[in-house]
């Protein structure tokens, strides 16, 4: 089972709020911690061969590019979707589509900083929560990302 399973009878309607409330809230939520917990190891723990040096810096640059894409969509297409003018999303669909391709560019960065999101032995508290809540984000983007395309904007593709 897939994790965009239980979704696949909602609404387009249905599966837009579930789409602002359990991903874009999240990650609004989340990555300001990210980022500042980041920040933290990459100073206190700059000399240690594990650490993830640029992490907060590509973490900021993702939070920046993801709030763009998110805004696209709330205030663009999914309001057209909703309205039932699926017809002309197929262009803004198809940028959506490639921001999400480069979304994915960028947590594969992600995992090349922090070597896997693998901790070193004895990593302190911040490093451990650090880890824990971008292996959550890193999902979270992820399923975000396959509830989109797979699920609402195949509707849009397929003329629903
Ligand atoms: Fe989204
Ligand atoms: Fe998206």
């Amino acid at each position: 089972m897939t994790n965009t399973e239980p979704m696949t009878q909602a609404s387009n309607e249905e599966l837009i709020e579930h789409i602002l409330t359990r991903y874009h809230d999240t990650h609004r939520e989340q990555l300001p911690e990210l980022i500042q917990l980041s920040e933290r190891v990459e100073r206190v723990h700059g000399g240690h061969t594990a650490c993830p040096a640029g992490l907060s810096s590509h973490l900021t640059h993702m939070a920046e590019e993801l709030e763009t894409h998110m805004a696209k969509e709330e205030k663009i297409l999914f309001p057209m979707i909703a309205r039932g003018m699926g017809a002309m999303a197929g262009g803004p669909v198809a940028v959506m589509r490639h921001e999400h391709d480069d979304h994915g560019s960028a947590l594969e960065e992600l995992e090349r900083i922090t070597h896997g999101l693998t901790l070193p032995e004895g990593a302190c508290g911040s490093w451990q929560r650090l880890y824990h809540g971008l292996a959550n984000f890193r999902d979270d983007l992820q399923a975000h990302i396959q509830t989109e395309n797979d699920l609402l904007f195949s509707r849009i593709d397929g003329g629903n």
